[in-house]
């Protein structure tokens, strides 16, 4: 039986993150009495807060958290606690400067801030181990703790590592990969400039470099180190909770960040993902989506896109609740009324089933004097409390949509491997960028939900083929199962499009002495005669498909059909004008449609329309581009999110009457969505 709801709660939560640690004692009770009464009812704690369990080293008090867990105790209200592991103690950095992370050119990270640590120092594993069992152990089977939170984003401020321990496990990290030297310094290609190792001790992390280029092989290898130094990390801890906590009590961490398989994390140490949503308020308002190149007021579906496909139904940890800022940065503005609602329900309307405020009250004083929470230092009710009831007003009314999942129409692969390669490799990243940015603007706008497929070690066919249309716009390195998968997955009958520079370097990062694209050729019944960079900055050139002027961004790869594949679109210009742009091979009982660029948010929807994808919700619907529509689906009944982002009413058009969840009236026919505005509708059977 699927979990009905990731808190395991009876229905969609709110809550909010709290500090005791910030505030007077006298405050906790009534603090607490306003949060219920406003219908929050979880709060997330003690993240930062180790020096109140471990003062010195060795030393273990509690009372000041105990303390508070009995206010916590005489109220319905739930808690999340968290292993405060993000904020080392100044005792423990003062005397183990070996736990500190360091910058590239070897300079420490000094105590003061956050996130100072490295995952692999086995000083700081061991000061780890023993706070998260000090905690695990005092408040394990506490009965008001529902979960756990480790950490607190990991990776989040920085995600490169580079002190000495680093450098110890980046070796044993090689020997076992390699078994041997000269296999590292093939898989290195240290041929090249003289770079080859005697001995693995003379390996380390990457360092300065002249014009930090450094060799690219390396840098690969050391971002796969970092992941699994993430997720070793979190492991340490969680198997040190599991030991002490009920089963039913959740583990999870919060944020998604860079650097890390967030799959294989969720996999293997928590029971789902949390994500922080900071839409910042600061775009500009009211502006025209088909102007606005960025979609800077979707970006946050786009990250939620991503936390879905590591976590289908998950929780957002911090939901920003007021205006940004650090003392060393101006931020972003206050929400307007009704802007909080609008991005909770965007959290609510791509998975998430419980979301939490970030924070309660803003702190008086510390870096985030200026990121404020829900209350301002005066502590007086105000506007912004005043909608997060409303907020959980509407999550009541939104009970039957608990656990439902996100309905997409399509989805565009990742694989780590590729995230990793397009950080330093320029021409990869140029068009993973441009075609990330293609594809879910075009999903956006033609307003055909979207997901993320990541194809991992585990991943099989079958989970392929739940989608219709699969976009794999940049396979730059491709292995063997990847290919397989593809292959098996157009057989049984999907739809694969590919863009450019697909297959062409192996898993270590090597350019394949094949023509490209590789392991895809006979798959894509296409070959690369040619190929050019059309930047920089970012070029474009057209195709032709069947009298529509097609944009091929970025890089063209010149392409040429095996017998058996049709040329669809010719390149206009350049000396390859009249070449093949896109060829369409039919295999088993799927096709493959073989693009010669990266995909331009315009391209994307012309690929999106031709093939009979866009709109899918049309027959109920229908949309002006500033409305995002989102879908939940549970028990065959869909549940239609309709959000509006921009400061003025925007007309839809319903094409049939159908109930609207938060206010519980139905309604039909062409209907002004308000400003900041969101509708939740009961759209039945498919
Ligand atoms: C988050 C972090 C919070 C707080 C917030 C505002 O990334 O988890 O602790 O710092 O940002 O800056």
């Amino acid at each position: 039986m699927e979990k009905a709801s990731v808190l395991q709660l009876d229905k969609m939560t709110l809550g909010v993150c709290y500090y005791p640690e910030h505030w007077k004692e006298e405050l906790w009770e009534q603090d607490l009495a306003r949060m219920l009464q406003s219908g929050l009812r979880v709060i997330r704690i003690a993240e930062f807060a180790w020096n109140f369990f471990e003062p010195e080293e060795g030393v273990f008090t509690f009372e000041f958290f105990d303390r508070f867990m009995q206010v916590v105790e005489k109220t319905p209200m739930k808690v999340i606690f968290c292993t405060p592991t993000a904020t080392p103690p100044a005792w423990a950095s003062d005397r183990y400067p070996e736990i500190l992370n360091a910058r590239k050119d070897g300079v420490l990270y000094r105590h003061g801030l956050r996130r100072h640590y490295n995952y692999n120092s086995e000083k700081y594993r061991q000061l780890t181990r023993d706070i998260v069992s000090a905690l695990a152990r005092h408040y394990g089977q506490h009965p008001s703790i529902i979960g756990w939170q480790i950490d607190n984003e990991l990776n989040c401020e920085v995600n490169e590592f580079y002190s000495e321990s680093d450098s110890v496990c980046f070796r044993t990290f090689l020997k076992e990969k390699y078994g041997s030297i000269e296999r590292l310094n093939e898989a290195w290609g240290t041929a090249f400039w003289n770079q080859s190792y005697n001995d693995f001790e003379q390996v380390h992390v990457p360092r300065t470099t002249l014009n930090e280029e450094g060799n690219p092989h390396q840098k690969l290898d050391y971002l796969r180190f970092i992941s699994e130094s993430t997720c070793r990390y979190t492991g340490l801890q969680a198997k040190i909770l599991r030991a002490h906590i009920p089963a039913g009590v959740f583990i999870t961490t919060n944020g998604l960040f860079g650097n890390v398989d967030n799959h294989r994390q969720a996999a293997e140490n928590l029971d789902f993902m949390m994500y922080d949503s900071y839409p910042s308020f600061a775009f500009s308002p009211g502006s025209d989506p088909k102007n606005d190149p960025n979609l800077a007021d979707r970006k946050w579906s786009q990250n939620l896109s991503e936390t879905r496909s590591v976590s289908p139904v998950f929780g957002v940890m911090e939901q920003q609740s007021g205006a940004g800022g650090w003392t060393s940065w101006l931020g972003s503005p206050s929400p307007k009324p009704g802007q909080m609602t609008l991005w909770a329900l965007q959290s609510v309307a791509h998975g998430a089933d419980y979301v939490s405020f970030f924070r309660w009250r803003t702190c008086t004083f510390g870096t985030e004097i200026y990121w404020h929470g829900i209350l301002d230092y005066d502590n007086r009710d105000n506007r912004r409390l005043r909608e997060a009831a409303q907020i959980a007003g509407k999550l009541e009314k939104l009970a039957p949509v608990t656990g439902a999942r996100y309905k997409a129409a399509f989805a565009v692969i990742r694989e780590y491997d590729n995230l990793f390669d397009a950080q330093y490799d320029a021409w990869h990243r140029l068009v993973h960028e441009t075609s990330e940015a293609g594809w879910f603007q075009a999903a956006q706008l033609t307003h055909t939900p979207m997901d993320y497929l990541y194809i991992t070690e585990h991943t099989k066919t079958e989970e392929l083929l739940r989608y219709p249309l699969l976009v794999y716009p940049h396979a730059t390195l491709l292995s063997e199962r990847t290919a397989g998968l593809l292959e098996s997955y157009v057989k049984a009958g999907g739809r694969l499009i590919t863009g450019c520079r697909t297959g062409y370097k192996d898993e270590n990062g090597h350019c394949i002495m094949q023509p490209k694209p590789g392991l895809l050729r006979e798959l894509c019944g296409a070959e690369v005669e040619d190929f050019t960079l059309i930047g920089p900055p970012v070029g474009r050139s057209f195709a032709d498909w069947d009298g529509e002027q097609v944009e091929a961004t970025a890089f063209n790869d010149i392409l040429s059909p095996l017998p058996g594949a049709e040329v669809l679109a010719r390149y206009c210009q350049d000396y390859y004008a009249g070449q093949p742009a896109l060829i369409h091979n039919r295999c088993g009982r799927g096709e493959v449609f073989s693009f010669g660029g990266a995909f331009s948010r315009e391209t994307a929807m012309v690929f999106l329309r031709r093939l009979g994808i866009a709109e899918p919700f049309a027959g109920l619907v229908c949309l002006p581009p500033e409305c995002e529509l989102a879908v939940r689906e549970k028990e065959g009944e869909r549940y239609l999110f309709l959000l509006n982002y921009q400061s003025r009413p925007i007309e839809v058009l319903l094409r049939r009457e159908m109930e609207e969840l938060l206010s519980g009236g139905y309604k039909e026919g062409a209907q002004k969505l308000p400003p900041y505005g969101v509708w939740v509708l009961r759209a039945g059977q498919d």
